[in-house]
């Protein structure tokens, strides 16, 4: 796997804090995510290539200190192509780092989340190829285009973060963890990408000085179609659409937000840009038509198949 001199790969982990473990254990199996050993204190699912989400009650004093009441992130892993990478990541995170007590080195960002990293565990997942059809162009020969019944994420693709200092965050992702700006709204908030080439960002972060917490965490699924699918089977389920589907002009990805019981929203995504040493950073100004380019508000009802009405 190419990499850049950050040694980043992404997210190996997350974890999460709950008011209710029940619904919150109902809602990460609906999400389509695997058990790996949960407990009744401890929730814990993987995605398809490996990535895990860690979910405790808030009050479980085994989790990560909190930047916000009640349900939320509480720890991102990151990971690292190889030993190598972890040691020159240590050196240079020097004094500001610890191990924690399980034997990640570990850092508290400007907002107080806590960052991990480790070697890389996660394992490869492919998305399915798309075969797409238009005039002149039959790439889907004899074939029906698959319809997902059900979500079955990929991975971990990005947080989302609502942090209260943005040139203090910025200098703490770019400077000392080795991230890159993609696209900015200057004063406001950034997308940075931890490998080159690579998606086009592994974290987002939006200022709001004095209401720090979780905006959302976004999961991969192979193309348009899965983004549907799995929102669909959410909303059956009757999980609240926080927004969508829809697709950001900015990365390109088409998207669907769930109300999460773990705080803030979590996001199925898909066909995000891809960047190499080639992209070039844009700065944007704040407008809603950035955001997205189209979106439904109230979701679509997963069993009309019909635009979700309000009463
Ligand atoms: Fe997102």
């Amino acid at each position: 796997m190419a990499q850049d001199s950050s040694g980043l790969t992404g997210i190996e982990a997350v974890q999460f804090s709950t008011t209710d473990l029940a619904q919150a254990s109902r809602f990460l199996d609906d999400w389509g995510l695997v058990d790996a050993g949960s407990d009744e204190t401890c929730l814990r699912r993987v995605t398809r290539d490996g990535a895990e989400v860690e979910v405790r009650h808030c009050d479980d004093p085994a989790l990560a200190p909190g930047v916000e009441e009640g349900g939320s992130l509480r720890a991102v892993t990151w990971g690292l192509s190889d030993g190598d990478q972890l040691a020159a990541l240590a050196a240079r995170l020097g004094d500001d780092a610890e191990t924690g007590s399980d034997g990640l080195l570990s850092i508290k960002d400007p907002t107080g989340f806590t960052h991990r990293f480790r070697v890389r565990q996660r394992g490869e997942a492919v998305a399915d190829l798309q075969l797409v059809n238009g005039p002149g162009r039959a790439n889907r020969v004899d074939a029906r285009s698959t319809i997902y019944t059900a979500p079955a994420p990929i991975g971990i693709g990005h947080v989302v973060l609502f942090i209260e200092d943005l040139e203090a965050t910025l200098d703490f992702f770019t400077r000392r963890l080795g991230f890159v700006v993609s696209d900015s709204y200057p004063g406001h908030a950034a997308f940075l990408r931890c490998r080159t080439p690579g998606p086009h960002h592994d974290a987002f972060v939006l200022r709001r000085p004095g209401k720090p917490g979780v905006n959302h965490v976004a999961f991969t699924v192979g193309n348009i179609h899965e983004v549907f699918g799995s929102g669909l089977s959410m909303s059956a389920k009757g999980w609240q659409t926080d927004i969508g589907p829809g697709r950001h002009p900015i990365s390109s990805a088409y998207f669907w937000y769930f109300r999460s019981p773990m705080g803030g929203s979590w996001e199925f995504y898909a066909d995000d840009d891809y960047c190499t040493a080639d992209w070039v950073p844009c700065e944007f100004e704040r407008k809603p038509e950035l955001f997205a380019e189209w979106a439904i508000a109230g979701g679509i009802d997963g069993n009309t198949r019909r635009q979700a009405r309000s009463a």
